[in-house]
């Protein structure tokens, strides 16, 4: 399979359980959520419109789910990749292509993603996201238990 052939397609009727039937995996389970709950969250959110599936070619192998939460401000929600093709370099591909999509389609000045995933939070420091330092990120901490991390674009 072909890093380069990583495509992000919309989520319809048609094929919303590839992207259902799709496993974190164990480990994953502790950081994100089924995607079922992503799909019914998004459904009520904003219709679908800003969750998408990735696919390789018509393979199915995650999810990614960025949430405007202004003009200005997109939340990146929820990522990930099937545990069957995790570890294999898709998931920084992905992150990169899903980077350029949404930020040239909504033109956000800020992103914002949080995670429990020491992976995960190295994985967005490659791509210049930083640690947030103020009483939104404690506070965040707090309630969550999870790092919150920006992207000034
Ligand atoms: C986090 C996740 C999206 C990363 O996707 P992936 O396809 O596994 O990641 P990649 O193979 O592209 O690897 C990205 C980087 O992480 C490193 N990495 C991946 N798996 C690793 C592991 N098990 N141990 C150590 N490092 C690992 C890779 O070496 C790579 O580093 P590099 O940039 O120096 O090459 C995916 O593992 C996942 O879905 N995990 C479960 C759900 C989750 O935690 N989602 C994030 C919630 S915010």
């Amino acid at each position: 399979m072909n890093k380069n052939n990583i495509k992000l397609k919309s989520i319809t009727k048609k094929n919303f359980w590839d992207i259902v039937l799709l496993n974190q995996g164990e480990d994953g389970k502790k950081y994100v959520a089924d995607n079922s709950y992503t799909l019914l969250e998004a459904m009520f959110d904003n219709k679908l419109k800003y969750v998408k599936g990735i696919y390789i070619g018509k393979t199915p192998i995650g999810l990614i789910y960025y949430n405007p939460l202004s003009k200005k401000k997109m939340f990146i929600n929820r990522y990930m990749i099937d545990e069957k093709y995790q570890g294999k370099g898709f998931g920084k591909k992905a992150f990169e292509l899903s980077l350029k999509y949404y930020t040239k389609k909504y033109s956000p000045k800020v992103l914002q993603i949080s995670s429990k995933n020491k992976i995960a939070l190295d994985l967005y420091k490659k791509f210049g996201f930083v640690d947030k330092q103020d009483k939104e990120s404690k506070d965040f901490y707090k309630k969550y238990k999870e790092k919150l991390l920006v992207l000034d674009l």
